[in-house]
């Protein structure tokens, strides 16, 4: 079982980028995990579709190769950040060919405010949803006040959000068995 983890923040100290490597230090052993940078993607634009350019089609292949993914979304004005759209968009295409297809997706998310990305991630499940990823109810993984449970030097200092982390892949791993059968 592989499982890919991309992060919808391209800054450096980024808390979601942070949280997302806490995930794949912790993944069970069984299950091989995978970092993807989505930061070579050109802007969606259906003109230079065909041929498929390069940048999206080596993030594609890596991918597809995947049995599941962990993606961490930033909430940018109650929204998606418009890199994370721009990549689901271009992995969209050409129609049908989508990597998240009848794959479980953990959404998770950090943010600086109360809700912890609630909104963002709402909207990016449903975006999933409409690809026909597998996106499970629980476990939700919202970090609120991420500057509370992250040090200067980006560690995860929250003792409570790695028991989360943890709890949430015993789910994640039971969902990619049960998407595998
Ligand atoms: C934000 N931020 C933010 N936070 C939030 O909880 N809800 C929001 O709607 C917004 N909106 C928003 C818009 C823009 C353009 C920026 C740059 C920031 C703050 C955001 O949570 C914070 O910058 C996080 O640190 C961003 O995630 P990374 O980059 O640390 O992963």
């Amino acid at each position: 079982m592989k499982v890919i983890g991309i992060s919808g923040s391209l800054r450096k100290a980024s808390y979601n980028t942070a949280l997302l490597h806490v995930f794949l230090k912790n993944a069970p052993t069984a299950i091989e995990v995978e970092f993807a940078s989505i930061d070579a993607l050109p802007f969606y634009n259906e003109d230079i579709e065909a041929p498929y350019p390069s940048a999206a089609q080596e993030l594609k292949s890596q991918l597809l190769d995947a049995d599941g993914f962990i993606i961490a979304t930033p909430e940018y004005n109650r929204g998606v950040p418009g890199i994370l759209k721009n990549m689901i968009d271009w992995m969209s295409r050409p129609a049908g060919t989508s990597p998240f297809k009848q794959k479980p997706v953990l959404v998770i998310g950090a943010s600086d405010g109360n809700i912890g990305t609630a909104v963002a991630q709402a909207s990016l499940k449903h975006t999933l949803l409409h690809l026909d990823a597998i996106i499970p109810g629980r476990p939700e993984f919202y970090v609120s006040r991420a500057q509370d449970k992250f040090n200067e030097a980006g560690e995860l200092t929250d003792e409570k959000t790695l028991e989360h982390v943890q709890s949430a892949w015993q789910v994640l791993a039971h969902n990619l068995e049960s998407a595998a059968r």
